[in-house]
């Protein structure tokens, strides 16, 4: 009996030359589908992403018997009016970071949810004590059943009122926007987090006909509605997508126009691929990284909140750094512990050293390809730029990380000119079955 599995190979080398289209914004799609909850309508949701995390948290919608059909292969028509539940407590909601998103969305619907703890990326603790916190302050008192389930509830509507966050948590921020949607009066939210998925949700909420202020700021303000009427909404881009591809661009010391994006959501990527010697072009909906005009060196960088540097681009940049002469910095202040590819990484011959959130990386060595895995979704993607980068053959497996996080990554890299393909294994002998 084999167990079949998969992992990419990829012949590496190649400089990267030519298009790529940045699709839906993860981050985005599995905050706005379990919004789709609260509303009083059938909803249709376009340019969402075709991944795995996005399937997940639709077929989590379907258990809960809400209507969700794939109109094409970037559009979601979703008819919540037929939720019959206020429990996600499935297997499949174990296997996702966001499922927790559906706390606040049916805290918002129905005064009381049940919720699997989360699954998602191992990188250190992941609390959520900042998301009880908040709907603690909206009335809604909680319990952890049997270590495994979120069991949260208020008497009646939630209350509004005014919410102080510790650290501008993303997760916080989207689950205490979604409780306060339809609760009585103003919720204000200070320190909220300002990413572009926190303004996305907040347009497709307010598209709805929720009163929502704020967002992309420190304070958002939200008061309260009663009804919330269907849609036709589009998400974003991906900005970690579209900065990963800057990343693989910049390492392969290629010329690549990144299209589908939004430049401002990339400014903080631009501005280090620029301190490194790059040329970015900026056009309305695209951007141009041109890592073929001069050699390029070292620099340090300090992950933020945004419009701080993106923590879930570290691990890529941290990759192209070990591609260039000098020695480089990083320090992760987002996730306590963020740097587990870096084991992956001295497999094949990068010089790191890991001190608590900082990573020492003594660039200019040339990667050597190694057989590697993917030990979380951006970690992976790290992975798949250091073998585009190293002499011959490198393997990934455990890949079912990266394909929560990045459509059709395997013909978007070969058509800018890489070599990869995937490949089924039998695990038991490790043979390779067929590409
Ligand atoms: C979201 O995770 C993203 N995931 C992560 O992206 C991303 O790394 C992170 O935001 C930061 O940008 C999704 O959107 C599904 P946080 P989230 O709450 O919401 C602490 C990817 O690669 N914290 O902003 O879990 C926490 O421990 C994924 O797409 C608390 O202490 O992140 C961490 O140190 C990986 N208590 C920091 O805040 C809480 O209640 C940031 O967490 C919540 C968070």
């Amino acid at each position: 009996m084999c167990a079949t599995l998969e992992k990419y190979v990829i012949n590496g080398g190649n400089v990267l030359d030519g298009e790529v289209s940045i699709s839906g914004a993860k981050n985005a799609a599995v905050a706005i589908i379990p919004a789709v909850i609260l509303c009083d309508e059938p909803c249709r949701i376009e340019n969402i992403p075709n991944i795995s995390d996005v399937s997940l948290i639709g077929r989590i919608l379907q258990e809960m018997g809400a209507e969700v059909k794939r109109i094409d292969k970037s559009t979601l028509y979703i008819n919540p009016t037929k939720i019959n539940s206020c429990s996600a407590t499935s297997d499949l909601v174990r296997g996702m970071r966001a499922s927790y998103y559906l706390l606040g969305a049916l805290l918002g619907r129905c005064h009381q949810a049940k919720v699997c703890l989360p699954g998602g990326c191992n990188f250190g603790a992941r609390p959520i004590d900042l998301h009880l916190k908040g709907f603690a302050a909206l009335g809604a008192r909680h319990e952890l059943v049997n270590g495994a389930i979120i069991d949260v509830k208020s008497d009646g509507k939630l209350q509004g009122n005014h919410i102080y966050l510790d650290f501008a948590s993303v997760g916080a921020t989207i689950n205490i926007m979604l409780a306060a949607v339809k609760a009585e009066g103003q919720t204000v939210i200070e320190n909220a987090a300002k990413e572009p998925h926190i303004v996305d949700l907040a347009n497709f909420l307010n598209s709805m006909g929720a009163q929502i202020r704020g967002a992309g700021t420190d304070t958002i303000k939200i008061r309260g509605v009663d009804f919330l009427h269907g849609v036709t909404y589009s998400i974003i881009p991906d900005q970690i997508e579209a900065g990963t591809y800057m990343c693989a661009a910049a390492a392969t010391r290629g010329r690549v126009l990144v299209n589908n994006v939004t430049p401002k959501h990339l400014e903080s990527i631009t501005a280090k691929l620029r301190e490194i010697g790059c040329e970015i072009k900026e056009f309305d909906e695209a951007v141009l990284v041109d890592a073929t005009v001069r050699p390029l060196n070292r620099c340090n960088i300090k992950t933020m909140p945004h419009p701080g540097f993106p923590t879930d681009c570290q691990p890529q940049f941290a990759t192209l750094l070990c591609t260039v002469d000098g020695t480089s910095i990083i320090n992760e202040s987002v996730w306590d512990n963020r740097y587990q590819y870096v084991s992956e990484l001295t497999l094949m011959g990068a010089h790191i050293s890991v001190e608590g959130r900082l990573a020492i990386i003594e660039g200019g060595s040339k990667l050597t390809a190694a057989p590697v895995k993917a030990t979380d979704l951006r970690a992976g993607a790290a992975m798949v730029i250091a073998g585009l980068c190293a002499d011959g053959v490198t393997e990934i497996s455990s890949i079912q990380y990266i394909e929560r996080g990045y459509e059709n990554i395997i013909e978007k890299l070969n058509a800018l000119g890489a070599d990869i393909k995937k490949v089924y294994y039998d695990h038991t002998t490790d043979s390779s079955l067929r590409a």
